[in-house]
């Protein structure tokens, strides 16, 4: 197997979600199986649904997960159809779901699925192989315009106008294959003194990777089907590793847990406008400095709970 995948901030978020014997918890983002691990543990008289959208992750986890129980149904699926596959597995109501968003540790180490600026491979960055759009295409065949605005939306990075410019320059000799020479490409754009702190690649690997997996675009309308899911007591909890995902699911949470504010200040406030859901914490989890020592990854990351109270 290769590398394995530390799981983030893996206590907090399993005992966020407030797991029962006889619950039903959906963990949106399978991975290396190291969540759904927990939660089968716990939910002996329960179930497990898990979705992810890489086959081999998949294989990996099925086998991890029939150790513990046979409670569990994995589901090959992007999270944006979590609604509609558990209806058709006749799941209409849920008592926690999780995501712990982003690529796991073995996406990126695989040096064939071109997610890593380290290490050379044919640009891909897909988590899953059967899209059709892959990093080679968003690099050859977008516009430098479009190119330049993945890569400041996607990946805030300064130099954005510059390194779409090169990028077309280059390829208009020749297309663009692998990582490696997309870097070397990134690199002639950056000037030396800002090259010193973070690797000049780093932002615009992560805006092609969010490009090519939609990654953005998925997380409200997801996350919007996981709260009509869910019992009164149930929660969803969710892991972000960037600020870009870390506001979208704030800003959700911030909308659906709001007093409407016609009637923001009444002594008592009509029961009908109550908000459905409330924040079990105000302010993200972030990992202690014991994790932090342990794995470079969950660096950036940050939990946030919600509850449906009603
Ligand atoms: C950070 S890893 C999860 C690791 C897992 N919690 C563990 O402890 O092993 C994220 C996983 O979610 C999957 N994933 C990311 N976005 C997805 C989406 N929109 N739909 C389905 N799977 C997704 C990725 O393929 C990856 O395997």
């Amino acid at each position: 197997m290769k590398e394995r995948h530390i799981s983030v901030l893996l206590e907090e978020s399993i005992s966020s979600l407030n797991i029962k014997e006889d619950s039903t918890i959906v963990d949106c983002t399978l991975g290396y199986g190291g969540h759904s691990s927990k939660i089968l543990a716990k939910v002996k008289k329960g179930f497990l649904f898990a979705f992810d959208q890489d086959s081999e992750a998949i294989e990996y986890s099925t086998n991890r997960l029939s150790k513990i129980g046979a409670n569990f149904t994995i589901i090959k699926s992007n999270f944006v159809n979590l609604k509609e596959k558990l209806n058709e597995l006749g799941v209409e109501k849920v008592d926690g779901v999780l995501y712990d968003l982003g690529v796991s540790s073995p996406q990126l180490d695989d040096s064939t699925r071109g997610f890593s600026y380290h290490e050379d491979a044919r640009l891909d960055m897909r988590m899953d192989r059967e899209n059709p759009l892959s990093a080679y295409e968003v690099v050859n065949n977008y516009s430098k315009e479009d190119l330049a605005r993945i890569f400041y939306r996607y990946g805030e990075d300064k130099f954005s106008n510059n390194i779409a410019k090169k990028i077309v320059e280059y390829r208009a000799k020749k297309p663009i294959e692998t990582t490696l020479e997309l870097v070397e490409i990134i690199k002639t754009a950056v000037p030396m003194k800002f090259r010193k702190d973070k690797h000049p690649a780093r932002q615009i690997f992560q805006a092609i990777r969010i490009e090519v997996n939609k990654e953005l675009d998925v997380i409200e309308p997801s996350l919007e089907q996981a709260l009509s899911m869910l019992k009164i007591g149930g929660r969803v909890a969710v892991i972000t590793f960037h600020s870009l995902e870390d506001r979208l699911v704030k800003n959700y949470f911030k909308k659906v847990t709001n007093i409407d504010e016609k009637v923001k200040g009444l002594p008592n406030i009509p029961e009908e406008y109550l908000p459905n859901f409330k924040l079990v914490i105000n302010k993200a989890i972030e990992p202690s400095q014991e994790e932090l020592n342990n794995n470079q990854r969950a660096r950036s990351a940050k939990l946030r709970v919600i509850e449906r109270i009603k």
